[in-house]
């Protein structure tokens, strides 16, 4: 079975109490559990990973690329300025698809830039959990297109 990566940075691990006029007030254990659902119903295993910490990010994306066919990552506000997540994106050669659950674009200025995007394979934005759910088939499509 293909394994994929999903990825929750920085107070993701709040989703259910954090600002839910942006994000919900689903919890972050039962979106998880439609994470692996969906993921699972398109035929792939899926490993959830958190962290506040963009060390631990980066490390997990290193990692991923051993075991993983591809990544659904939300960077949280490391998105807009971290390019140390950037630069283990194109490090890493399996495909990472940014997914937001509010509409980025729609927010705060500072909110309106990724550095990641350009090394990300899609960006998917403004849809709540169905981000994360959409990410999980946008991957699916690219590793399939990769598949022999
Ligand atoms: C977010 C948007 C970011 O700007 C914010 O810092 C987050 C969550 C989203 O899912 O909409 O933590 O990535």
């Amino acid at each position: 079975m293909e394994k994929i990566l999903v990825m929750h940075g920085p107070n993701l691990n709040l989703l259910g109490e954090r600002e839910p006029g942006y994000y919900g007030s689903d919890s972050f254990e039962s979106v998880n559990r439609e994470i692996t659902e969906a993921a699972a119903a398109l035929g792939m295993e899926c490993e959830i990973f958190q962290s506040n910490c963009e060390g631990e990010l980066i490390d997990k994306l290193h990692a991923a690329r051993f075991d993983c066919k591809g990544v659904v990552l939300n960077a949280g506000a490391y998105t807009h300025y971290s390019y140390a997540i950037r630069d283990a994106i194109a490090a890493i050669k399996i495909p990472v698809v940014e997914v937001h659950m509010s509409n980025v674009h729609a927010r705060d200025e500072f909110r309106h830039k990724s550095v990641i995007a350009p090394v990300c394979a899609g960006q998917i934005a403004g849809f709540g959990k169905y981000s994360y759910l959409l990410g999980v088939q946008a991957l699916k499509n690219i590793i399939g297109e990769g598949a022999e």
